[in-house]
């Protein structure tokens, strides 16, 4: 079995991968609490004593309108750290997976951005993800970083969650409908990385080396943030949870003003990842309906307990 390091257990795609990989590889996982990977220290004691043949990176700052007024800090972990986790892996023989961000692009016309497309961030989180990208790709020969978009998963925070919430509790709800792009359950992204990982075998380096790069790695489909909205008011009303909102009114970005902009076109190429990697992502409707078919079989979600017991 591959020996396999993941950071950022406590996140959306973090816990996805965990649950995704726990049975088919030899898998560490640790959350902040026990490796910050800002730590150049801690990195390459943790990364010496357990020597393992693939680095997961799902560790990340993601406060994308905090990061308008912390941009060091967002820097320090999503810039400076994937340098640090790169070259610690590189040395030890470690291939290296990581993740990054729609938001490298400026979001400007209406086709779906390639990996070849040139990045140009709109925002300090965008900027710091693709300076963490381009570390990595000069100091680690043997990497993978997938590009994607829109995360939710029935844990964390996140869109799902808040619109459930936000159902729930208003009449009337006001969503972007602008902004276009693909929203993404944390277990279709680990789905493909468990899938990425069966094609490697047991030549992880090698695999690496030869056919990694950056690869995107989003939902099929297109919509809006208001469409994902109707979809998950749709889903909510079928499986009788909390519904108060009567209306959930399309609104423009520019009526909903936030520290960081926000690309208007996020829609990502899944051709690299179906040709290349042969792998199919999900529908992002049927991720959607899958994401709260698990989260009514697990441990109630925030705005699921009522239904629940119902
Ligand atoms: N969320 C999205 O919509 C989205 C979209 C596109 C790409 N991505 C990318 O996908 C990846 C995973 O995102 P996600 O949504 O799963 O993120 P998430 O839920 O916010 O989880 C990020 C995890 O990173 C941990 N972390 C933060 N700083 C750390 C540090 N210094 N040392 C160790 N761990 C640290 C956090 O720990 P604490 O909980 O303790 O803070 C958290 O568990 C990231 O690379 C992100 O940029 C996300």
């Amino acid at each position: 079995m591959n020996r396999v390091l993941l950071l950022g257990r406590s996140g959306q795609i973090g816990g996805a991968i965990e649950r995704a990989l726990r049975d088919a590889v030899d898998l560490t996982a640790l959350s902040r609490a026990e490796l910050d990977i800002t730590d150049p220290v801690a990195v390459s004691a943790c990364l010496k004593e357990l020597q393992p043949q693939l680095l997961i990176n799902a560790a990340a700052w993601t406060a994308v309108d905090k990061a308008e007024q912390d941009s060091r800090e967002c820097d320090r972990v999503n810039a400076i750290a994937p340098g640090l986790l790169a070259r610690e892996a590189a040395s030890l023989g470690a291939a290296l997976l990581h993740f990054s961000t729609d938001y490298v692009f400026d979001g400007s016309g209406d086709r779906a951005w390639t990996e070849v497309d040139e990045a140009r961030p709109l925002n300090a989180y965008g900027r710091a993800k693709l300076s963490g990208e381009q570390a990595i790709r000069t100091l680690h020969p043997a990497h993978l970083i997938m590009r994607t978009s829109w995360i939710y998963d029935v844990n964390g925070s996140n869109f799902l969650r808040t619109m459930l919430r936000l159902i729930a509790e208003r009449e009337e709800l006001r969503v972007v409908a602008d902004q276009y792009g693909a929203p993404t359950s944390a277990d279709a992204v680990a789905s493909a990385v468990a899938a990425v990982l069966a094609k490697a075998g047991g030549a992880l380096w090698p695999y690496f080396l030869s056919s990694g790069g950056l690869v995107h790695c989003a939902c099929r489909g297109v919509t809006t943030w208001h469409g994902f909205a109707q979809a998950i008011f749709r889903e909510a009303k079928e499986r009788r949870l909390p519904i108060t909102a009567r209306n959930i009114i399309p609104i423009a970005t520019k009526d909903y003003p936030l520290p960081a902009r926000r690309p208007a076109n996020s829609r990502l190429s899944l051709e690299k990842m179906e040709t290349f990697y042969g792998i199919q992502m999900p529908n992002w409707q049927d991720a959607l309906k899958k994401a709260l078919d698990r989260s009514q079989q697990g441990p109630p979600m925030a705005g699921m307990q009522q239904a629940r017991s119902a």
